[in-house]
């Protein structure tokens, strides 16, 4: 394939799908012949898989929200230097398991951090490095709760009392109005099946964009 290497970041609230929907698209790229790299934030990096342990883990309950942000800056600062702009450079495409729309859906919605100090951040780690194509699978906040209940331990994050998620949901529903280039919406309420028949056509789309 000669396209450009795009960077392809998948989003949503916790019980959404995304592990089932990354899988999804990561075999319809494969298949279409697509040299990629899968990977998650945070993490993806030895460094950032350490820092993903402490912003997920109890240690450090009650941590500032400041920290909890600049941690989120800081495996994504490793993430870039290693993997992501190391393959983009290389022409192969990156499929990320989240990225900064989740900061801006969770540490800004959620947490209430101000949108203008999250930007300024993004601005310094990333450069003008922004994924090309998103995929926000949106559910309802109680249906994805129910859905993850009883999966694992909850983490930091799943903790988090419904007003946080119904505030990351909006978040994350705004950027993606005011970005409908860059955003595809998935209604991830739907069964496997009309989820994942969502997707292929959205894929194909996306492949019919990018050209041959
Ligand atoms: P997950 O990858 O298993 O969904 O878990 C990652 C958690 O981290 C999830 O609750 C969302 C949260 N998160 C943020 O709060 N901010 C971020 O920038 C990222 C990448 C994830």
């Amino acid at each position: 394939m000669t396209q450009i290497a795009r960077f392809i970041t998948v989003e949503g609230l916790e019980g959404a799908g995304k592990t089932t929907v990354l899988n999804a698209i990561e075999a319809q790229l494969r298949t279409a012949g697509i040299d990629l790299v899968t990977t998650r934030e945070p993490g993806g990096t030895p460094l950032g898989e350490e820092v993903r342990a402490l912003l997920l883990g109890h240690k450090h309950d009650g941590m500032a929200d400041d920290t909890e942000l600049l941690l989120m800056f800081a495996a994504r600062a490793e993430h870039l230097h290693r993997v992501i702009r190391p393959a983009l450079a290389a022409g192969r495409w990156v499929l990320c398991d989240r990225f900064t729309d989740a900061t801006y859906a969770y540490q800004g919605g959620g947490r209430g951090i101000d949108m203008a100090r999250i930007a300024t951040l993004e601005d310094f780690v990333q450069g003008d490095l922004r994924p090309h194509h998103t995929f926000l699978l949106d559910l309802p906040v109680r249906q994805g709760l129910d859905r993850a209940a009883g999966r694992s331990e909850p983490d930091r994050f799943e903790k988090q009392r419904e007003a946080f998620f119904d505030a990351a949901r909006a978040t994350y529903r705004a950027r993606a109005e005011s970005e409908p280039g860059r955003f595809r919406v998935i209604d991830a309420s739907q069964d496997l099946d009309g989820v994942l028949a969502q997707l292929k056509t959205s894929v194909a789309a996306l492949l019919a964009e990018v050209g041959p």
